[in-house]
């Protein structure tokens, strides 16, 4: 018997049926109290948290709706499950109604209990960590859309807070779909430019000459198609934010127009001779290494210099895969919004094979992963199944666990207990196995490092 697996109460006043049902479910690990009636099991119920109740429909005294009922207002994520006889079965698909999670017949099919009982529990643990991924998301998880926990995450916003303060042009490096943009934006909006424009500009997107056009302006006859005078970004985010984006992709001549725009703060339209002066700060974003690029010439040193004043390394998912929860949570309730759907999360081992993925789109690729599973798997819970096949795939591989130098031993116990969860898909006892050490001992670690 163990508590870990999870206290069962199961109340029948037919006794055969309730020594049977107890014994199987002893016999599979689980703690379980057996209550003769109604009355006994209120008693109970008053005092105890159950995983799971148990409970026979129809009974002298105390019914089993009275039991639902009287669970599901005093202990919402308990998981009650009805056993009724043939006669019965139309009052416990009324049960359903009422919450309960599911019922079967009597005589008790042994098997399908335990399967029953099992998948029970597991909802009932989730729905219990979606509550606390829920307060979490609630509080200083996310800021600005931004949503994680992990170290590495939080120092970004520090530094968005930071830089957004004392309007310095800022560089953000990261791998595509790590949310460069979504940083760019936190900046704007935490600055005291909020009320003017933020405009974002993909220098990749942009054929060369249209830039600085784009950028700067032009007069009226400046070059063949220009009919009319037009306002470049720099004057139309005048007091607000540019976001220059794939800026690695800017070619030489507009480097250095852009380096005395920052130097000066003033310009000329493309083709015209007054100055124009403007203020503005620049956020700019790549992917690519600006440093090689300086190396091959390719990009300005000047203005590398100029625009990494303040630089912005946001992570890749796989380096912080302690967020990958919290943002499918997020992630579900906002899908869950838009469509009118019920999804309530992923299955324990299907969260253990998102978590290995190594997720190369980052972000945005389990955010899209996450959309097209609720469109296509259309139940409550996502199981493995649903996953699309390279995800299952691949995790078949055992994870690494990684550190960088410079950590604590601390530090490196967490990550190993971390990440050991993870590989046993989060059976604690498998996991002490694994790291060696007692379940006592791995249940205060969990504890203390506040690992869930
Ligand atoms: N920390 C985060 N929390 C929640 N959503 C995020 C986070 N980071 C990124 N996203 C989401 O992931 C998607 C990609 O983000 P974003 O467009 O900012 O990435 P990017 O780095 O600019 O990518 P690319 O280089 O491909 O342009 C967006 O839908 C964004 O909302
Ligand atoms: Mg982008």
């Amino acid at each position: 018997m163990s508590l870990e697996k999870g206290l069962i109460l199961v109340i029948d006043s037919h006794e055969g049926n309730l020594e049977t049902v107890s014994s199987l479910l002893q016999n599979e690990g689980y703690e379980v109290v057996s209550a003769r009636n109604g009355r006994i099991a209120l008693d109970l119920l008053k005092q105890t948290f159950f995983n799971v109740v148990i409970t026979a429909l129809k009974m002298p005294g105390v019914s089993g709706m009275e039991i639902l009922k009287f669970v599901k207002e005093q202990s919402p994520e308990t998981v009650v499950v009805l056993m009724t006889g043939y006669a019965t079965v139309e009052s416990a698909v009324e049960a359903m109604k009422e919450g309960a999670y599911d019922y079967l017949t009597k005589p008790v099919n042994l098997s399908k209990l335990s399967v029953l009982v099992g998948r029970a529990i597991e909802q009932q643990q989730m729905v219990v960590e979606v509550e606390e991924l829920r307060r979490k998301l609630d509080t200083r998880t996310s800021f600005q859309n931004i949503i994680g926990t992990s170290k590495e995450i939080q120092r970004v916003y520090e530094t968005v807070l930071r830089v957004a303060s004392i309007n310095s042009t800022v560089l953000i490096y990261g791998e595509s779909g790590t949310g460069k943009e979504l940083v760019a934006r936190a900046i704007h909006h935490n600055s005291p430019r909020r009320d003017k424009p933020l405009i974002i500009l993909n220098c990749a997107a942009l054929p060369e000459g249209v830039i600085e056009s784009e950028l700067f302006g032009h007069e009226k006859g400046a070059f063949t198609g220009a009919f009319s005078t037009k306002k470049g970004m720099f004057e139309l985010a005048n007091g607000g934010t540019i976001f220059l984006d794939e800026i690695g992709e800017m070619n030489l001549s507009t480097q250095s127009r852009l380096l005395r725009v920052l130097e000066e703060k003033e310009f000329m339209r493309v083709g015209g001779t007054k100055t124009i002066k403007v203020d503005v700060n620049i956020i700019a974003a790549t992917n690519v290494d600006l440093e090689k690029a300086v190396a091959e010439k390719t990009f300005r040193k000047d203005l590398y210099y100029r625009l990494k004043v303040i630089t912005i390394k946001l992570p890749p998912l796989r380096e912080r895969k302690e967020d990958i929860p919290l943002l499918i949570r997020a992630f579900i309730d906002a899908f869950n919004r838009e469509n009118h759907t019920k999804v309530q999360g992923v299955s324990r081992e299907a969260l253990s094979k998102l978590q290995n993925y190594p997720w190369p789109g980052n972000i945005r690729e389990l955010k899209h992963c996450i959309e097209s599973i609720m469109v296509t798997a259309n139940r409550k819970i996502i199981e493995v199944n649903d996953l699309p096949a390279h995800i299952i795939q691949v995790a078949h591989q055992e994870p690494e666990i990684r550190l960088k130098a410079g950590v604590s031993m601390t530090e490196v116990e967490k990550e190993a207990i971390r990440q050991t969860l993870i590989y046993t898909g989060g059976n604690k006892t498998k996991a002490a196995k694994v790291l060696n050490i007692g379940l006592r001992t791995l249940h205060q670690k969990i504890k203390d490092y506040n690992l869930r």
